[in-house]
């Protein structure tokens, strides 16, 4: 929360009305007339995640606002910029854009909970923003929203490109197992009668990484990045485990197809009875997005004047804010390249000449946008 007083205090510093909504959003609104560009990203980040995903592209909006304020020929256009809450999942993933698009379902909230038990209803209250409005993105205000970002993949670095412009956004589905067995001794229960927990999840997470290939399109990716086994102890076969996986594609056909093997994966286990499989689909999935040409344009023509030839069009296999805001705003990014394709670690960097590239080519998109028309 203090950093987000800060960046208000920022926001006002470049002559916006700056606040700070019901669920953490940081917004600052333009004062001069016309349909404005919402510019942002997030700025929280992954559990020992980098500095520049989301930050990266906070902080650009700042400097484009701030920019296009103190230059005569750009200082009338008007520019909103946001920083988006919890993008990463800690309650519900891109949670301030969903509630900025209306998307955000008393059911997507009610029980959700972070990693160490504390509900969302309980943190909004002790940051103080139980009473703050939530605000509503209107198409009235809007012309489009621009979002920047590190690539955090390799394809800009090992295509020589210095910009990307993004083509679509994945889609992600989860699935939560709970696996349910019986505690018990590990010297003395015969392998044939234990109802061990861990073995059902490790039979379960093999054949998912066997079967799914068969239904993968090109670029599908799946992940168990996350599970839990109690007691977790050496001594002890475990009563319970659970494991989240989440798979992710650019279009909703092999995603089908995945719901329907891990369904009959869980169904075949069950069969067998022993240890008992509950699976829960995720309560926030992200549909895979396109991204708007007319604004696409120009972040494609800003790229061409700053870096000829070094740009490239791209998908985006990470998620991000500007998927959801797209059902409400025409609605496009930028990346920039990320050293070695690391992100999601603390390893996460940029060059720095390429994070004030990227900074370049956004003002000129925003300006060239708000003064020709967003539909090029
Ligand atoms: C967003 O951070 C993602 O996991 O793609
Ligand atoms: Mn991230
Ligand atoms: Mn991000």
């Amino acid at each position: 929360m203090e950093a987000r007083r800060w960046l208000k205090s920022q926001y006002e510093g470049v002559g916006l009305e700056a606040s700070i909504d019901g669920v953490g959003n940081v917004l600052g609104r333009s004062k001069n007339p016309g349909k404005a560009l919402l510019v942002g990203s997030h700025s929280d980040t992954q559990p020992t995640g980098g500095w520049l995903d989301g930050a990266l592209g906070v902080i650009y909006a700042l400097e484009v606002a701030r920019a296009l304020a103190s230059d005569k020929a750009t200082a009338g256009l008007p520019v909103d910029v946001v920083s988006f809450q919890d993008e990463e999942s800690r309650f519900v993933g891109c949670l301030g854009s969903r509630s900025l698009t209306g998307a955000l379902t008393p059911d997507m909230e009610e029980g959700a909970m972070d990693k160490d038990g504390i509900s969302m209803a309980d943190a909004i209250k002790q940051a103080g923003l139980a009473g703050a409005a939530r605000v509503k993105l209107s198409r009235d205000r809007y012309a489009g929203f621009v979002e920047a970002h590190i690539e955090q993949g390799p394809t800009l670095e090992d295509t020589g490109n210095r910009i990307g412009v993004v083509t679509g956004i994945v889609g992600l589905r989860g699935i939560r197992f709970v696996f349910k067995g019986q505690q018990n001794h590990a010297g003395t229960t015969m392998m044939k009668t234990r109802r061990d927990a861990s073995t059902a999840l490790y039979e379960l997470a093999h054949r998912i990484n066997t079967e799914f290939p068969t239904a993968a399109a090109e670029r599908t990716v799946w992940t168990m990045g996350r599970l839990k086994v109690e007691p977790n102890a050496t001594s002890i076969v475990p009563g319970y485990a659970d494991l989240d996986l989440q798979f992710r594609d650019a279009s909703d056909a092999p995603l089908d197809a995945l719901e329907k093997i891990a369904g009959r994966i869980v169904t075949e286990m069950n069969a067998r009875g022993g240890v008992k499989i509950e699976a829960t689909p995720a309560r926030a999935p992200i549909p895979p997005t396109l991204m708007d040409e007319g604004l696409r344009k120009h972040l494609e023509a800003a790229a061409e004047k700053h870096v000829p030839g070094k740009w490239m069009r791209l998908p985006s296999g990470a998620f991000h804010d500007a998927g959801i805001i797209s059902s409400t705003l025409p609605s496009a990014m930028l990346f920039i390249p990320s050293i070695g394709g690391i992100s999601h670690d603390f390893a996460e960097n940029s060059r720095d000449d390429d994070i004030v590239l990227g900074c370049q080519v956004l003002a000129d998109a925003v300006a060239s946008a708000l003064t020709e028309g967003v539909r090029a």
